[in-house]
């Protein structure tokens, strides 16, 4: 058999076996290319005896065309497979269960501390804080509050060092301290808010625990009174809790402030009329405040004469119970995922 017949035998069988198109080029280079042998006797057909040519040259045309056809052919089919197989690779399969991504959110906590500071930094206040290991000079004495005082016992307070009053170290039992350390630092006009970690020997119940979170206010400036802190507030419990709010003020004793009282708040789910919420009394209690005695002015070096202020203290987890329905302090240091979700 002539090399040419013998090609025409195995090409097409070949040609069906290319797998890739690298295989396919190098298959078409052997078989219609330049240096292949069609090409070759092609360039050959004019020493051929002249009766030879026509029949030799139409044989070669002819195999050239067909190896030229099929070659084609298969490389339509090897880019349709090609394009397949990049398809199926990209398939989606819309019947695959969705995944789910949880979104991490602040704790109920850090957004109603938050939420808190933000209303009083709208009315112009600055935010400071301070240390949670305290002297009892700034947690007391400076606060006008004698060696005698029970808070000072240790049945109440948590003492790191414990001993010569002058230099006894404690775990803040309020951030009422920071009052006297804002003062020193700024001169008046003072309005600042101070959210922090306090520290008791309260032993855990629904309302109580060893470590809680309090947010103090301190407004010291030309002739403060008792109507500025009311209507300060007020204001507060607003935008708090909604509007119509209305605030109670009762006599209290605090020794840093002259005078000094505990405040209410008309309830919010029931508007005063009596609920679960407020215990059937229409009032909710909050925080303690007062005027800032005059012993605190001097003790931080201010003129009582020339200034005078407020200050306030509230418990921010009791703020969240109240307004949220929470029943026990625990949830806020528990974690309980159960529990927080419900406040995303
Ligand atoms: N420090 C007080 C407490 O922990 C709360 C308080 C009362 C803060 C009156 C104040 C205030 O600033 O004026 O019980």
């Amino acid at each position: 058999m002539d090399p040419i017949t013998q090609l025409k035998e195995d090409a097409p069988s070949r040609i069906a076996a290319a797998d890739t198109v690298e295989e396919l080029d190098d298959l078409e280079r052997e078989l219609i290319g330049k240096n292949s042998l069609i090409s070759l006797q092609r360039r050959q057909l004019g020493s051929l005896p002249a009766d030879e040519r026509p029949k030799i040259g139409a044989m070669l045309n002819e195999a050239f065309q067909a190896f030229k056809s099929a070659l084609d052919e298969r490389r339509e089919v090897l880019a349709r497979a090609d394009e397949n197989r990049l398809l199926e690779s990209e398939r989606v399969d819309p019947t695959l269960p969705e995944l789910v991504l949880s979104r991490g959110t602040h704790h109920l906590l850090t957004e109603t501390i938050e939420e808190i500071v933000d209303i009083f930094a709208a009315l112009g206040y600055s935010v400071a804080s301070g240390p949670e290991a305290e002297t009892a000079g700034y947690n007391f004495d400076k606060l006008n509050t004698p060696v005698s005082h029970p808070a000072r016992l240790e049945s109440d307070t948590i003492y790191v060092d414990w001993g010569d009053p002058a230099d006894e170290v404690l775990l803040r039992t309020q951030t009422s301290p920071m009052q006297i350390r804002y003062m020193e630092r700024h001169d008046p006009p003072v309005y600042v808010i101070v959210p922090g970690r306090v520290y008791r020997s309260d032993t855990l119940d629904a309302t109580h625990s060893p470590v809680f979170t309090q947010i103090e206010g301190l407004a010291v400036d030309d002739n403060l009174t008792m109507a500025d802190l009311k209507g300060t507030l007020h204001y507060f419990m607003e935008q708090f809790f909604g509007k119509g709010r209305q605030i109670r003020m009762y006599p209290h004793f605090f020794p840093f402030t002259e005078p000094s009282a505990e405040m209410a708040v008309s309830c919010f789910a029931c508007d005063g009329s009596g609920c679960r919420v407020c215990g059937q009394s229409g009032w909710i209690e909050l925080l303690g405040c007062g005027v800032v005695d005059p012993n605190v002015l001097e003790a931080v070096g201010y003129d009582p004469n020339a200034v005078s202020g407020f200050a306030f203290g509230v418990g921010a987890e009791r703020l969240a119970m109240v307004r949220h329905g929470i029943h026990h302090i625990r949830h806020f240091f528990e974690s309980d995922l159960r529990v927080l979700g419900q406040f995303r």
